[in-house]
């Protein structure tokens, strides 16, 4: 249901692609052919050779920092380099109408738990665990989208969030 001041958005949530550029081609192509307006994509690209890759995306993308993100300076310029393209730090906040989204890594698990148990948030959104899940707690939505990368869970998974019904579902690649 839409509250004041919001219109439908369709989102694209991903994180932990671990430079598996064969997998972001893949998760690139399906975020095209949701149709999503805006892709989050919670930490961990790992090299800064990822980012370019990312550039078929017709969607904005807005980042933050994984634990394995270590040459930050040149991650943050490669981002630069797109304009629709914006690396926050550690944690973004998203706002659409009275829709408040949280983007965090997730490694910092006292930091998450807080950031859930707050209430402050509709929705957020980490990765780390390379877990596919969603659950609620209270009136937020939780959405870990599982790993692009495939390698611990054996899974190619991505999750898509429609602002409208504020429904999320996780689809396997
Ligand atoms: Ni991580």
């Amino acid at each position: 249901m839409l509250r004041n001041g919001e219109r439908a958005l369709r989102i694209g949530i991903i994180a932990d692609t671990h430079d598996n550029l064969p997998n972001i081609d893949k998760a690139v192509k399906k975020l095209n052919e949701e149709g999503v307006e805006l892709v989050l994509h919670a930490g961990d690209y790992v090299a800064p050779f990822v980012i370019p890759r990312l550039k078929g995306l017709k969607a904005k993308l807005i980042g933050v920092f994984g634990n394995n993100d270590g040459d930050r300076e040149l991650l943050k310029r490669r981002f630069s380099e797109n304009e629709r393209f914006d690396l926050r730090g550690k944690f973004a906040q998203a706002v659409f109408g009275e829709l408040k989204i949280a983007l965090v890594h997730g490694d910092e698990e006292e930091l998450l738990k807080a950031l859930i148990e707050s209430g402050a948030f509709d929705v957020i959104v980490h990765g780390h665990t390379h877990a596919a899940e969603i659950y609620h707690k209270g009136k937020t939505v939780i959405v870990n989208p599982g790993e692009v990368c495939g390698y611990l869970s054996g899974k190619v998974t991505i999750a898509i969030l429609d602002t409208a019904d504020r429904n999320a579902r996780i689809i396997e690649l």
